[in-house]
């Protein structure tokens, strides 16, 4: 039977790192609100006097993981993107880091699913491996948030979560009885809440896409109802993780590591709790890197084996998330 496994990781994030202190300068907020109801200490943000893009960022973290994986990237079948930040309108990202690792024709796809982009990017991986369309694929989640932020006091509650990140992971395809690799996945997603979370302007809906007055009004910022999506995550990512043992026949002691989406310490404190869960069950970052949104489970997960809280043979690791969308999901990995 087909399984997919993990063969290498990387993780890449601006030198410039924005604390909380910066944020302070810029509009009305404090360090200690900012830890108090987010956690998040500093973030990386790119620099203006050294602009780089969500391509690059992404390149500079597939550079490591495939070095880790001992790939060359001519070996890939297929480049996965998640972002919802690209480099440009159109084309993807993915089509970008295709021509900066070298290639010529090897196929590359962009997800927009935001914080879960990395989960849903998963799950598309192991169909691709499950199905024989590909034996090696390279999934990278990446953003360059800080480009497109509100450094006014209108958009406090949203800029001061963002950070600059790309991390990436070498999936690859192996013929085996045992019961490794990915496990199960499951996704969802309620389009009646794209409101809730969302960046509109430039939007084909509007004519035109955008203009002074748009601009004016902000609407080409991010903005969140940041209390609905704290409630709702609250109450879905303990669902989805049964949903997802259940498929799996995994029990929950079995699960040795939560790496959940870092949006929000306090979301994933409150996860912890609910689930029973030690506190050293349940990864966080979020403290150096804030929201990175569709890098956060790749980037936490090339930490979390660096720091050897995972990835002996055996070690069983649960990937959650929810976001803009809304799109929420989960994914078991059992380290062969
Ligand atoms: N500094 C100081 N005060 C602030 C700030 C700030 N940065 N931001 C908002 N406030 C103020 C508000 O104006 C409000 O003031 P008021 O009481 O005088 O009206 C007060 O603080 C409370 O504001 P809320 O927005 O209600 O604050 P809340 O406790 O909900 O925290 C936060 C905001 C941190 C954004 C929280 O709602 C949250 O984390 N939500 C979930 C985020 C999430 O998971 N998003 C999904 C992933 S992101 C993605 O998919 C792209």
């Amino acid at each position: 039977m087909k399984r997919t496994v993990i063969r290498g990781t990387g993780k890449y994030v601006p030198e410039r790192i924005v604390t909380n202190q910066d944020m302070a300068q810029w509009m009305d907020t404090s360090d200690e609100w900012i830890v108090q109801r987010t956690g998040i200490e500093q973030r990386h943000w790119v620099d203006e006097k050294n602009p780089q893009g969500t391509s690059d960022l992404a390149l500079e973290a597939a550079k490591i993981a495939l070095d880790r994986a001992g790939w060359k990237a001519t070996d890939l079948d297929l480049i996965i993107f998640a972002t919802l930040s690209p480099d440009i309108n159109f084309p993807g990202s993915g089509c970008l880091l295709q021509h900066k690792l070298g290639l010529e024709t090897t196929p590359a796809l962009d997800i927009r699913q935001q914080c879960t982009g990395f989960l849903y990017g998963l799950e598309i991986a192991d169909a691709y491996i499950q199905s024989g369309m590909a034996k090696k694929i390279l999934l990278v989640g990446a953003e360059v948030h800080s480009t497109g932020l509100d450094l006014t006091n209108r958009g406090r509650d949203v800029t001061v979560i963002f950070g600059d990140g790309g991390a990436a992971v070498c999936l690859e395809a192996v013929d085996t009885d045992q019961d490794v690799g990915i496990l199960a996945n499951v996704m969802h997603a309620m389009g009646s809440m794209a409101e809730s979370l969302m960046t509109e302007a430039p939007a084909s809906r509007n004519w035109p896409r955008l203009d002074e007055k748009m601009m004016d009004e902000g609407r080409h910022f991010p903005v969140m109802d940041g209390k609905a999506i704290f409630k709702l995550a609250v109450r879905k990512l303990p669902e989805i993780t049964m949903e997802v043992m259940k498929k799996a026949g995994v029990a929950l002691d079995e699960i040795d590591l939560f790496i959940p989406h870092q949006a929000n310490m306090r979301i994933n404190q409150m996860f912890a709790k609910s689930m029973k869960l030690p506190e050293d069950k349940v990864f966080h970052n979020i403290q150096q890197y804030g929201n990175t949104t569709a890098a956060t489970i790749p980037l936490a997960l090339d930490e979390a084996i660096e720091q050897g809280r995972i990835g002996k043979s055996g070690d069983v690791v649960c990937f959650l998330g929810l976001g803009a969308g809304v799109t929420w999901g989960a994914s078991l990995y059992r380290f062969p």
